[in-house]
């Protein structure tokens, strides 16, 4: 036997008892006659103690043991003189009488402690020695139990996991695909699914009412702190339910994880808000509500009063941030060099501090009446002490989401974006279709096999961008954690959709023939919606990345940059022994 006990298992109760432990040498510490060691593993720390008046041989082979050797100890288990409340195992120690080195090992590149001396490249690089810290093994440890808790509540709602192929043709989610030659089918490709959404539809056809599936998906699109180029879904698909009915399951579902996760008991039901509201209130289909901080449109009151800048605006509009009228010029300086980068292009901003008197102060001051600064005060409901920041714009749209950004990071630098609050919200009525200016055409919002809201219908022959999608996303924190849909089950109503997306009903055939034949046989009336387990499991262990939960994730250029000297450093050439097999001929475009 390797081991009776873990590290992180002996307790006061234990006293007295023999015990092998086994595992890896975090520290030695020599003090006087006695080595000291941390025997660490997955479960926890356990001191082990060499007196070297007893076994002078044996402390001197724990004098050389380096950090992160594998050792097997037995010993004796010991009230420990001086305790250790910060440890679980603190109040016990082993005198130990047998030590074996089980591996030696180089020395760590970074401390593997809480407070490593590693930066985030080099942890990144040596990963599996990263994952033995503490605080990263701590967040797949919270996954797995979410992952075992999402299980356990599909499956008590009659839910099947059922799983799909990983080798299919392209899935219309409008992201890039990443794919794979098929050395059998010369010049042929698969792709990987970028979710598996036509494949539950179809599993729907068969009457699995009830599926689910915890699914690994693959998008290559940009990177950013919530997204992986390969990430896993909870993704689920019902029949015979409408939209509320969804809504009501995976609220429950989420309800449920707060509480066994958290602890947190959720009685409420979520916030709705419309796609239409989220953008003019928040400029975003994803708010955080967290804090309030809601736009409020200025023109009727701005407009017209000789300042040029606001005159030619087709947009006006502002944020109150409450008790910031202490922002100092420089600060304000910042906020407004931050709105003009050129990732959120505005060109410039206007701050307004309502002063103790109730006075309205302003940048264009001599542009404004005190009258007309007060009307803007009322509109904010704005109190002395408050900062109110406006940015404007000929594109409403675009103005809206610089004004989000301001937003998002005043918030920040107020310090409103507490990671321990939780505010949860059903963005609903998506829009159907939105203009894509690359491809010149109206494009599907979510996907193609959304179900359009029955009251717009009638608008798809006149007014198609009018019209709204039985589609809802679940926002936490200002993070989109899953979305959804009806879905089309009437096979006219879904050419006529391929129709105004610009499909001829050969390419329609070609893409899509699959799916509508099935329909043919029998469709029930369906939907469903895919959370995002990594977009979740990082909210609620307080990331700032979903890296941090992944076990391998890919660096921000999708590559794994883990020994980037030896195997896993992926994408790499392929040798062109394999090339010829897949009929391949690689030709690097500059
Ligand atoms: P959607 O594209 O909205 O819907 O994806 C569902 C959820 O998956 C998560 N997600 C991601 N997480 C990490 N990295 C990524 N690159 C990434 N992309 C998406 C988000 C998102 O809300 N088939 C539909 C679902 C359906 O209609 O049932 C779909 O894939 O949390």
């Amino acid at each position: 036997m390797y081991r009776t006990n873990t590290c992180g298992e002996l307790r006061l109760s234990d006293v007295n008892k023999k015990v092998t432990l086994a595992g890896w040498v975090q520290r030695t510490r020599k003090m006087g006659g006695m080595t000291f060691v941390d025997l660490r593993d997955r479960y926890g720390i356990t001191q082990l103690v060499f007196n070297e008046e007893v076994n002078a041989e044996l402390c001197a082979e724990a004098n050389k043991l380096g950090r992160e050797f594998v050792i097997q100890v037995t010993g004796t288990v010991n009230e420990r003189f001086n305790k250790n409340k910060n440890l679980p195992t603190g109040d016990i120690e082993i005198i130990v009488d047998e030590l074996k080195v089980l591996n030696a090992a180089l020395t760590p590149p970074f401390t593997i402690e809480d407070n490593t001396d590693g930066g985030d490249d080099l942890r990144m690089k040596y990963r599996y020695l990263d994952l033995r810290r503490t605080a990263v093994r701590k967040n797949l440890e919270l996954r797995h139990k979410m992952t075992m808790e999402v299980r356990k509540y599909l499956d008590s709602k009659g839910f099947l996991e059922v799983e799909t192929p990983m080798l299919i043709g392209s899935t219309p989610e409008g992201a890039r695909d990443f794919v794979v030659p098929s050395r059998m089918n010369p010049g042929q490709f698969y792709a990987l699914p970028q979710s598996p959404q036509t494949l539950k539809q179809l599993l729907m056809v068969s009457g699995f009412d009830r599926y689910f599936q915890i699914v690994k998906c693959f998008r290559d699109e940009d990177l950013r702190a919530d997204r992986q180029p390969e990430f896993t879904q909870i993704d689920c698909e019902m029949s015979f339910v409408q939209q509320e009915d969804i809504i009501e399951l995976f609220e429950g579902m989420a309800k449920h994880l707060f509480k066994e996760i958290r602890g947190v008991e959720l009685t409420e039901p979520f916030q709705r808000m419309s796609w239409a509201d989220a953008m003019k209130y928040y400029g975003s289909d994803k708010p955080d509500l967290r804090f309030d901080m809601k736009f409020v449109e200025l023109m009727d009151i701005m407009k017209g009063h000789g300042f040029g800048v606001f005159d030619s605006a087709e947009y006006i509009g502002g944020i109150c941030a409450k008790g910031a009228a202490t922002y100092t010029r420089k600060q304000l300086d910042a906020l407004t060099e931050f709105v003009k980068r050129p990732q959120i292009g505005a060109k410039g901003m206007v701050y307004a501090r309502v002063e103790a008197d109730g006075n309205v102060k302003s940048s264009v001051d001599k542009f404004y009446t005190q009258e007309v600064l007060q009307q803007m005060k009322a509109a904010f409901g704005a109190e002395p002490g408050d900062l109110i920041l406006i940015l404007s714009g000929d594109d409403t749209m675009k103005t809206r989401k610089q004004l989000c950004e301001l937003r998002l990071e005043v918030a920040n630098q107020l310090g409103l974006r507490d990671k321990n609050k939780f505010a949860l919200l059903w963005v609903v009525d998506f829009p159907m279709f939105e203009w894509s200016e690359e491809e010149g055409r109206l494009m599907a919002m979510h996907h193609p096999f959304t179900h359009p809201k029955d009251e717009d219908i009638a608008l798809l022959d006149t007014d198609p961008a009018a019209v709204r999608a039985d589609a809802y996303d679940m926002v936490c924190n200002g993070v989109e954690v899953g979305g959804g849909s009806i879905r089309i089950h009437d096979p006219k109503l879904q050419a006529k959709m391929f129709e105004i997306l610009g499909f001829t009903p050969e390419k329609a055939e070609e893409q899509f023939g699959f799916l509508m034949n099935a329909f043919k046989y029998g469709a029930p009336p369906h939907g469903g919606l895919a959370y995002g387990l990594d977009r979740w499991v990082s909210i609620f262990a307080g990331l700032d990345s979903i890296r941090d939960c992944i076990a391998f994730p890919k660096n921000n250029s999708g590559r794994d940059v883990m020994l980037d000297d030896v195997m896993l450093d992926a994408p790499a050439p392929l040798e062109q022994k394999q090339l010829d097999e897949l009929n391949l001929i690689v030709d690097i475009k500059e």
